[in-house]
């Protein structure tokens, strides 16, 4: 497995819940080391970009409202194989089918309010990382 870097969000409804403790411990139990941290308001403007691929989908707009309703706390986790050791912490999309003890399981709420993001593949990752962080962030 390739040692990689991936992004990753806790997402407002997780922030407001109070459940970034227990993310973040479950992040270093899951063996993933934290090489970058820090806890930002979106606004409509980054969302946009950061969610490119996902503008003008029927979900959007809706996407949008509940990333910005709140802050959100962002890591770059690094590890052997982190972007699927990092999904497979979080869970399915929706947290109906994640699984028992995932973290979508766990803090989600439905498919729109799912707790956290995770990068899907190599060049997301990169693209996310780079987004959000500058270098000197990724000490
Ligand atoms: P993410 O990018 O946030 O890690 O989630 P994902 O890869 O598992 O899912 P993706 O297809 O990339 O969707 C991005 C986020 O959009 C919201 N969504 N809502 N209402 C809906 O049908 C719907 N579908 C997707 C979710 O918050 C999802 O995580
Ligand atoms: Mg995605």
């Amino acid at each position: 497995m390739p040692f990689e870097r991936t992004f990753a969000i806790v997402k407002p409804d997780a922030v407001q819940d109070g459940h970034v403790g227990e993310i973040i411990a479950a992040i270093e139990q899951g063996g993933l080391q934290i090489r970058g941290l820090k806890r930002v308001q979106l606004t409509p403007a980054l969302c946009k970009g950061f969610y490119h691929e996902h503008v003008g989908k029927g979900f959007y707009q809706e996407l949008e409202d509940f990333m910005t309703e709140g802050p959100v706390v962002m890591l770059c986790l690094e590890g052997e194989g982190a972007i699927l050791a990092w999904r497979d912490l979080m869970g399915a999309t929706n947290p109906a089918n994640a699984a028992e003890g995932t973290l979508r399981k766990r803090f989600g709420t439905n498919i729109g309010r799912n707790a956290t993001h995770g990068s899907d593949k190599p060049e997301s990752a990169a693209f996310e990382v780079g987004y959000f962080f500058n270098a000197f962030e990724l000490g």
